[in-house]
């Protein structure tokens, strides 16, 4: 029985978010191929995750300098136990959508707080003799579903660059557009990957500021969803 983690940073409501509609459309197939699958939901705006603070900074250095646990305050143990419960809840699944809105070209910062979490040395990864991170998660799989107001498609901005070089403001205008991009992916499908898990996908949902383009390229995430996830 594949057990599936379904790791969503909304604060909203489904009917407005199209990433979470996404996942929705998602979650029904692939539960209708795999009727016995175990599906978990964490929501990321209600989770208690210790951030690394002064508290569980210094805890980390006490016990990277050989200190015992016991020895923590009870401050810093109970702040540390939620950061392992985190990290032993993702550890015990195999399976995993990660769900998120395109927040200043990245995502919300709950998500990243998130993956700080799990991409644990020694637990989720550990480094090799060459000091590179080392993947200690085998037999993983990941989808990331994410939806963007713009477009940032290799294809749609070598359109936009060619319309906004033409344009009479190119000049103060193309250093601008020339930053903007999807930095969030990246950071998901790196700290994936270094804990050892590469069969990842990304569901772009992009485009949703654009009302000509919003449904159409809804309606084919949609599709491309229930198409992944039948056969994952
Ligand atoms: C706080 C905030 C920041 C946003 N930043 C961006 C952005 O940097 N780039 C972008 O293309 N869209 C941005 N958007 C638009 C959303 O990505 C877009 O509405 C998308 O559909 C959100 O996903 P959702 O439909 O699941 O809520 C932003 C929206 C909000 C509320």
């Amino acid at each position: 029985m594949s057990k599936l983690l379904v790791i969503t940073a909304h604060p909203g409501a489904r009917e407005y978010s199209k990433s979470q509609q996404v996942a929705e459309a998602f979650l029904n197939s692939y539960q209708a191929t795999n009727p016995s699958a175990q599906i978990t939901h964490v929501d990321l705006f209600n989770l208690d995750a210790p951030d690394v603070d002064a508290t569980v900074y210094s805890a980390f250095g006490h016990l990277m300098g050989g200190g015992a646990f016991s020895k923590l305050s009870a401050e810093q143990q109970s702040a540390l136990s939620k950061r392992q419960a985190i990290i032993d809840q993702f550890i015990a699944h195999d399976k995993y959508v990660f769900v998120a809105p395109m927040w200043e070209f990245s995502f919300p910062a709950v998500l990243k707080k998130y993956l700080d979490i799990i991409c644990a040395a020694r637990q989720t990864f550990q480094y090799n003799e060459f000091g590179l991170p080392m993947g200690l998660l085998k037999n993983k799989k990941a989808v990331f579903i994410q939806a963007s107001g713009g477009n940032y498609t290799p294809e749609a901005r070598a359109g936009f660059r060619s319309i906004l070089a033409a344009a009479p403001q190119a000049e103060s205008l193309l250093p601008v557009f020339e930053v903007l991009g999807n930095y969030g992916e990246p950071i998901v499908r790196a700290t994936l990957a270094i804990m050892g898990i590469l069969d990842y996908q990304h569901i772009m949902v992009h485009s949703q500021a654009m009302p000509d383009y919003a449904p159409l390229v809804l309606d084919s995430a949609l599709i491309q969803a229930q198409q992944i996830a039948t056969t994952w």
